[in-house]
């Protein structure tokens, strides 16, 4: 029998809680080795004893009505009350009102009516109250006016741990003035193929960059019992997602299939999860995509003898966004085998009624054990009652609720800017172009200099950055308090007394500064088959290629989720920042553009592909460069 140890310790030692030695037996383990990991969150009798109690009262309805999350435009805070629901979300772009600007008070409002109506015991209901989730994963991304930092992969490249648990602190933060409970991050994706249309969501395709850093988000985001503020009303519930190998799917198709042993779905994709699971984690979301075939929404190998028998996962599972209808022979109305597999609580955005009877049904009938549900309902009440959920009174009575002020403030934009400063990575700068001197001429100009919309990509009050039908991106009055890459170029010139010229005098530029790239997208609209970047047709492209014939120095500023193939607009320019999708505080551009103090820190997340048809397989740059670290030594 061999035996592996497992040494979980990192930022937990200097949490001041001691490196936790687990070791396994891996005789009756499976191919791979998966950890035991212990939460520092440990089962409280008092509260075990309190669901004993709850468990023996409820009714079948009332225990798979919590096993339910609805979406806030297909339920009334009645409904859910009347149903038992247990969880509501707004997806991405769904807000309170009909307008993404509507008033910020208004998902207050909701939240306490939807709280109130789960308190309510009249017609002999349970108060047990309800918990809201919602997708802050780049900020408060649907709230406008709420600072937005940059998505993962460029704070992947930025690699900084103390800043994540500040941003998981600040996000946290602006989660709560809204009333709301629960936010579905970390994402712990550890994109193999950057033709995913969710690479940008992923941290890295290095599972030790992935694990430290949603380690650190994850203890701002939820406190941890070292700090003393485990779930405080300044902190959220959190969810570790997706579960497990969502970003190692053949050929990077979203919702696909991952084939790989069981050795290096650990190695390579569970790293995230035990990381997360050792600091506290309340909730992991069950990913889309399958394992060999096998939809994970209906693995109970991976969902329960793995994440939760074997690695002692004691909190609760929920599935995405009707997840539950692609595992065969299920619908978004019924389906007893991701129940049985482990899933926990449903995301069942608008179908919720039926999938209530549905299951009820498949209850009473046994095709689905009450020790499961049971077992459910247990995890759910378990995380509501370590979040103070029961005691905490309604969401406008905590903390920080109603705070506008702690929206988007100066001091957590500061933080953004920090971290758009540290995620830019430099690929080329001939000639030292770069950094620009501010007193000197300078053309700006690229369909993303000024496009707050490009800058922040998906997640950003709607959910692809764009109308889903008409694909119109998103209106500047969406992106309130935001700055651009021009806007802080021109101010930061004009202030320390240079000048801008505009395209008809661009000739008399001292540099060019040409700010491009993708487009917002989210999710499987960002698939794609090949990572090369059409420049054939490309405006901004032309505009490299007049600065070229010009002889006009030229620093070129891509924007995008993932590394692309454009070697020709490398080549053409004189310096080439990677600035992935800073979010608001486009400034953090303009401080490391400019000749000042700070200078590139980021390192690529991802090998950079090579312009080809097909350029998933050749690579012009590693993992891991920078033109900064390639020529000077030591660093
Ligand atoms: C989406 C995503 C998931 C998100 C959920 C709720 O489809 O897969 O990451 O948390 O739905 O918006």
């Amino acid at each position: 029998m061999t035996r592996n140890t497992f040494v979980i310790s990192g930022m937990m030692a200097a949490l001041g809680v001691c490196a936790v030695i687990y070791s396994l037996s891996t005789s009756e383990a499976a191919a791979s080795s998966w950890p035991v990991v212990r939460s520092p969150i440990q089962k409280d009798v008092a509260i075990e004893s309190k669901i004993d109690d709850w468990l023996a009262k409820m009714s079948v309805e009332q225990k798979v009505g919590q096993m339910i999350q609805a979406e806030i435009k297909s339920i009334s805070p009645d409904d859910a009350a009347k149903y038992h629901i247990g969880s509501v979300l707004n997806g991405g772009g769904s807000w309170p009102t009909d307008k993404a600007d509507g008033p910020l008070g208004a998902w207050l409002s909701m939240a306490n009516l939807f709280h109130g109506a789960s308190m309510d015991t009249g017609d002999g209901r349970l108060a047990i109250p309800i918990m809201w989730g919602t997708d802050a994963v780049h900020g408060h991304n649907n709230v406008v006016g709420a600072t937005i930092f940059p998505h993962n992969i460029g704070l992947g490249a930025a690699n900084n741990p103390a800043l994540m648990r500040d941003i998981g602190t600040i996000t946290a933060r602006e989660v709560a003035v809204t009333g709301i409970d629960w936010t579905f991050a970390p994402t712990v994706a550890v994109a193999q193929d950057a033709r995913w249309g969710r690479t940008y969501e992923s941290y890295s395709s290095d599972p030790k960059i992935v694990a430290e850093l949603s380690k650190e988000l994850l203890i701002g985001l939820q406190g941890h019992p070292a700090l003393d503020n485990f779930l405080s009303e300044q902190k959220i519930i959190a969810t570790t997602k997706h579960f497990i190998g969502d970003g190692g799917t053949q050929a990077g198709d979203d919702q696909g299939d991952t084939v790989m042993s069981e050795d290096d779905l650990f190695t390579i994709h569970g790293q995230g999860y035990v990381q997360t699971i050792g600091a506290g984690v309340q909730t992991v979301m069950a990913s889309f995509s399958s394992w060999n075939g096998d939809k994970l929404h209906g693995n109970q190998y991976l969902l329960t003898d793995v994440l939760k028998t074997r690695m002692g996962f004691d909190g609760f599972v929920i599935g995405d966004w009707n997840g539950h209808a692609q595992v065969d022979g299920c619908s978004n109305i019924s389906c007893a085998q991701a129940v049985n597999a482990g899933v926990d609580m449903f995301m069942v955005p608008e179908d919720w009624k039926a999938f209530q009877a549905n299951t009820v049904s498949q209850v009473k009938s046994g095709e689905i054990p009450m020790a499961r549900i049971d077992d459910a309902v247990r995890r759910i009440l378990r995380v509501k009652y370590r979040a103070g959920m029961f005691d905490s009174g309604k969401p406008s009575a905590h903390e920080l609720a109603g705070r506008a002020k702690l929206i988007g403030h100066d001091n957590h934009r500061a933080v953004a800017r920090q971290a758009v400063r540290e995620s830019l990575v430099l690929l080329k700068n001939d000639n030292d172009v770069l950094p620009i001197n501010p007193k000197s001429k300078v053309f700006i100009a690229g369909s993303g200099a000024d496009n707050p919309a490009i800058q922040s990509g998906g997640w950003t009050v709607t959910w692809q950055g764009r109308d889903q039908v008409s694909r119109v991106m998103n209106p500047t009055s969406y992106y309130k308090n935001h700055i651009t890459i021009a806007q802080s170029l021109t101010s930061a010139v004009k202030s320390a007394g240079g000048t801008l010229v505009d395209k008809t005098d661009m000739q008399s530029a001292d540099v060019a500064v040409v700010v491009f790239g993708e487009e917002p997208y989210a999710e499987s609209d960002g698939d794609l088959t090949s990572l090369n970047f059409d420049l054939a047709a490309n405006k901004d492209f032309q505009i490299l290629q007049d600065l070229k014939a010009k002889n006009i120095p030229t620093v070129t500023v891509f924007i995008s989720g993932r590394p692309r193939g454009v070697d020709a607009a490398i080549d053409i320019s004189d310096a080439f920042v990677a600035a992935w999708l800073p979010g608001s505080e486009g400034g953090g551009v303009s401080d490391v553009l400019l000749d000042n103090e700070y200078g590139f820190k980021g390192r690529l997340p991802f090998d950079w592909p090579a312009s080809s048809d097909n350029a998933a397989t050749t690579y012009r740059y590693k993992r891991g460069y920078s033109y900064v670290s390639s020529t000077q030594s030591g660093r």
